[in-house]
């Protein structure tokens, strides 16, 4: 086949694949649909909100839950609500891409800020946000080890304005992470959006296709979120993006769609950590009897190799139930010789691993 035949014949299979689809943002990750699918975890952050905006007296809260089940969905979609209806001020910031308090001020603040103290950048804050201000602080526990005191949350929990502080994370053990001063001058209750069920995931899929697609079938929905539910910790964005494969007819079934969605996933989430953390899953995937005590070893044995400073026992187990949290290993209990003790094991595809530590590491 010549390259103008190739051509053609591309164009009009993509026109085909494309067809289905009126609006291609609904797979967009950070598209906000117009109605979420409800959910009455909802109910006591939107109490909280109202009575800030009502009585200006804050009650800061840690949202919590797995990847995936809709943290930053349901306070982006607040954020536009609360501001529409109430006119209350809702700031956003995720932690993630601006991981100091320094990149997070200037990041809300939005303008150069180089050569500016800190203190200058709290002066400016309060000038420009003097009345009720609601901070949503996104992937909280990403922020830098070079910010051990997470001072922005010590900042806008003390503030004079009475600013109130919405913090996410998928890492179950934010809270007790947290330095003692700053967890008891934050105040914050927790809350845990629980994993949808399977039924959820197929109204949410349900909801996408609506908006995005000229036609679906209900019963691929069905399968999409089943596997979701069963094979991951029913992360939405698996069943979007498996969605997504489904209608631009990338693989032959359900099935091989939601494979390859699964691996886009995990490369994202795997290349997402930090070396430490990639050290801990190399050491799991090189220790022959996965016994968490021999899994330290190795970890121990290969930061060495590599000249990094390895963690303590305590704080490596805090990360292995981080890495539990988001989907990448399962710990399970195990009797030996009458005693309990937890094997590891990976739940993802080892070669996605391989890849990105060689990358990292040689
Ligand atoms: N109730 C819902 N209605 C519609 N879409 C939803 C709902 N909950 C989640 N989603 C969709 O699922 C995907 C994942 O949700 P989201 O990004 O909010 O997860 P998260 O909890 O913030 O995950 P992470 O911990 O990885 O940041 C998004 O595309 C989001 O739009
Ligand atoms: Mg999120």
């Amino acid at each position: 086949m010549n390259v103008d035949e190739y051509l053609t014949h591309r164009m009009t299979s993509l026109r085909e694949e494309t067809a289905q689809i009126k609006d291609p943002r609904v797979f967009d990750f950070s598209y906000v649909p117009e109605q979420p699918l409800p959910r009455d975890e909802a109910k006591p952050i939107i109490d909280a909100l109202l009575k800030y905006a009502q009585t200006g007296v804050p009650q800061n809260l840690v949202v919590l839950g797995s990847r995936g089940c809709g943290k930053t969905l349901l306070l982006r979609y607040l954020q536009r609500l609360l501001r529409e209806r109430l006119g209350l001020e809702i700031l956003y910031a995720n932690c993630r891409n601006h991981n100091t308090t320094f990149k997070l001020l200037a990041e809300i603040l939005g303008s150069s800020l180089r050569g500016s103290s800190l203190q200058e950048l709290y002066g400016r804050f309060e000038r420009r946000f003097p009345g009720r201000t609601v901070v949503v602080l996104d992937e909280v526990d990403l922020i830098s080890k070079k910010d051990p005191n997470k001072d922005i949350l010590y900042f806008l929990s003390r503030a004079d304005a009475g600013y109130m502080v919405v913090c996410l994370s998928n890492n179950p053990r934010l809270l007790s992470e947290l330095d003692t001063s700053v967890r008891s001058s934050l105040q914050a209750d927790p809350l845990y959006l629980r994993n949808y069920d399977a039924r959820q995931v197929q109204e949410i899929l349900t909801l996408r296709a609506a908006a995005g697609l000229h036609s679906w079938k209900e019963e691929d929905l069905a399968q999409i979120a089943a596997l979701t539910v069963q094979r991951t910790n029913a992360d939405v964005r698996v069943a979007i993006k498996t969605l997504f494969y489904a209608v631009t007819g990338e693989g032959t079934s359900i099935q091989e769609n939601f494979d390859h969605a699964q691996r886009d996933i995990t490369i994202d989430l795997v290349a997402d950590l930090n070396d430490r953390n990639l050290l801990i899953l190399r050491a799991v995937q090189r220790t022959r009897e996965r016994f968490v005590k021999r899994v330290f070893q190795t970890y121990e044995q290969l930061s060495r190799q590599v000249g990094e400073t390895s963690f303590s026992y305590v704080y490596f187990l805090n990360n292995l139930s981080y890495m539990q949290s988001v989907g990448l290993v399962m710990l399970i209990q195990t009797k030996v010789n009458r005693a309990y003790t937890s094997t590891v094991s990976l739940l993802f595809n080892e070669q996605v691993l391989e890849t990105i530590y060689r990358l990292r590491f040689s």
